[in-house]
């Protein structure tokens, strides 16, 4: 499919970037991911909301009003997605003198493709996770594309045959490397707050309303270590994965290892939400 840059409708293999690019040099730059279902981006709104507030924390010129929807709905068309994952990218440009303080106000990079989506409309097999110590920065509720704490945490997490490190601070449960967990014990739904500790997940939000819409209880706290070996379901959610039931967190086994009835429930809510 084609892809954007910088105003242009390109090949991939056209599409280049100048090596003083701040991404390039700094990953100085934001990103957002936005699920397509059959032709239509979910929860767009939200997503570009995140957008917009993602490039405001670094001081990044936001795009004039209506371009993100207008180039949502240019990727879709132009490549014919019916299910896919759209990629938006904003690095604060070039600049051939490299300082950390960018020298003047940059024109930024704007980057946009669309990968396809695997969609799977019966619940997905529960996965394992593993227990890391969070190692990334302070500001994890920015969508910043420089990742190497969550690379790195994702190669170790791999290297353990788990899908995701379940990531840990000062004893409480923060999130995975790209996604955002639920717990559940005694029938209370429990995740991390959005604070400046974990990316605030699109598909956290849409879980918490449909939890609400279930009359389900929900508790913004995070989890303890300590409480992991009492848990009755885990699962993490994200843009690409929706909702992941996990089934054991390092040697811990979760319930029976099966998925859980609240996790399926909440599953089938989000299936039934995306039509
Ligand atoms: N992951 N936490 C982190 C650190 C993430 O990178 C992501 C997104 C999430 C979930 O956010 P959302 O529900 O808005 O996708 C949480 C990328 C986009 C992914 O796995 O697709």
């Amino acid at each position: 499919g084609l892809v954007y840059l910088n105003g242009e409708w390109l090949a991939p293999e056209e599409a280049k970037v100048s090596v003083f690019d701040r991404g390039f040099l700094f990953a100085d730059g934001i990103y957002e991911v936005i699920p397509v279902y059959q032709g239509r981006p979910f929860l767009v709104e939200h997503h570009l909301a995140r957008l917009h507030r993602s490039l405001a924390a670094i001081n990044i010129p936001d795009q004039p009003e209506g371009f993100w929807q207008d180039l949502t709905n240019q990727l879709i068309t132009r490549n014919q997605v019916t299910d896919g994952l759209i990629y938006f990218q904003v690095t604060r440009g070039a600049e051939t003198k490299r300082s950390h303080l960018p020298q003047t106000v940059l024109t930024p990079t704007v980057f946009a493709n669309v990968s396809p989506l695997q969609l799977h409309w019966d619940t997905p097999a529960p996965a394992n996770v593993v227990l890391y110590e969070d190692i990334r920065w302070l500001r994890c509720d920015i969508k910043s594309i420089s990742l190497l704490g969550n690379i790195m945490l994702k190669q170790f997490a791999e290297q353990r045959g788990a899908i995701e490190p379940l990531l840990h601070r000062d004893g409480s449960i923060t999130e995975g490397a790209s996604s955002n967990y639920f717990a559940v014990k005694d029938g209370v739904l429990y995740t991390a707050p959005a604070d400046h500790l974990i990316l605030p997940g699109i598909t956290r939000m849409w879980v918490l309303q449909l939890a609400a819409q279930l009359n389900l209880p929900v508790r913004e706290e995070a989890f303890t270590i300590r409480e992991l070996a009492q848990l009755d379901e885990l699962f993490l959610t994200s843009s690409s994965r929706e909702i992941q039931p996990i089934a054991k967190i390092d040697d811990i086994i979760i319930g029976n290892g099966r998925c859980g009835p609240l996790t399926q429930k909440l599953v089938e809510a989000f299936h039934e939400s995306k039509r």
